[in-house]
């Protein structure tokens, strides 16, 4: 198969429009820069000639850090679009930034915005390739195909593991493209969360649900924890953080219900004491929170390289 055939898209909007099998290709090719970027010498030059643009219209460490490094790792020319500093703040549409950008012919355009489904909006307005770097509580792609990654690394095939997702369920789209992600590799997904911090329609999704966090972890492989996004609520959906980290929050005791081996996992940032404890969250021994980050660079190289390979070609005679 000719390696376009084996990602048929031309943007990275969400886990949603994406086959089982474009999903292990991209972790195929994502093992590769793992192995690279471990390398005194990482830089390739499978972007070279591109441009890449990062929009990010809410804050982020670690997913503007890692598509900076990736773009630049695979010898793209990238910029980084602070948006405090652009037009946005002088009142500029979001439709009306993305055409601006456009009409530079940039190649990549990875864009995080607050609200839900902005980012499909605005691909429709562009002709480069747009990547969702988070929408709202709707999707996460390159989280997810990075915890994933992780996830195989640590313990092979994805299909038949049990994986509990633990926390504010509803404000977050790294719990939706994980969601999706891992029940189209075949896994078995477990939610772990107050009534309040579902979704609603949350028996269609084909998970098991609980409100005990202690029978939700039993026996399972591996655990998610989240933060509790409170820049996406209005008004309170727990009565106290102390009293939430009781009930919700992973420590030890509750740790110990979950499979002696279960891998800890979280997208950053975390709230120490609040979803988790700081003895579990740093037990070398347990938790994959910084090969996440690790591999979250190695992913995005992925992604920019399929995404390159639909782009017009390149005419090195001109
Ligand atoms: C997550 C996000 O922004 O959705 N973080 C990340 O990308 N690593 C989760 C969060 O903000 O809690």
């Amino acid at each position: 198969m000719p390696p376009a055939a084996l990602f048929a898209h031309q943007h990275l909007l969400g886990i949603e429009q994406l086959s089982a099998a474009e999903i292990e290709h991209m972790l195929d090719l994502a093992e590769g820069y793992v192995a690279l970027n471990r390398h005194a010498h990482k830089k390739s030059d499978v972007l070279k000639g591109r441009s890449l643009i990062l929009l990010f219209f809410e804050t982020s460490t670690r997913t503007r850090t890692s598509f900076e490094l990736a773009g630049k790792r695979l010898g793209a020319d990238t910029i980084n679009i602070s948006v405090q500093m652009s037009a946005i703040k002088k009142g500029e549409t979001l439709i009306d930034t993305a055409m601006t950008l456009n009409a530079m012919h940039p190649d990549v355009l990875a864009v995080r915005h607050p609200e839900a489904g902005a980012v499909n909006l605005l691909a429709r307005h562009v002709n480069c390739a747009v990547i969702n770097a988070g929408d709202g509580s709707h999707e996460h792609p390159t989280q997810a195909l990075l915890d994933a990654l992780t996830i195989r690394r640590r313990r092979g095939p994805i299909a038949g593991l049990t994986v509990a997702i633990c926390g504010d369920i509803l404000h977050s789209r790294v719990a939706r493209s994980n969601m999706l992600l891992l029940k189209k590799l075949g896994a078995r997904v477990r939610l772990i969360a107050p009534p309040t911090l579902l979704p609603t329609a949350v028996e269609t999704f084909g998970v098991e649900v609980f409100h005990d966090m202690r029978k939700g972890l039993a026996g399972v492989d591996i655990i998610m924890m989240l933060r509790l996004q409170q820049e996406r609520m209005a008004g309170t959906f727990v009565p106290s953080q102390r009293e939430y980290f009781h009930f919700y929050g992973l420590d030890e005791e509750k740790l110990a219900l979950a499979k002696p081996d279960a891998l800890i996992m979280h997208p950053g940032p975390m709230n120490r004491g609040v979803e988790i404890d700081s003895v579990v969250a740093d037990d070398i021994t347990r938790s994959v929170i910084l090969d996440q980050v690790e591999l979250g660079v190695a992913v995005r190289q992925a992604c920019l390289e399929v995404l390159a390979r639909n782009l017009p070609a390149l005419d090195h005679n001109r």
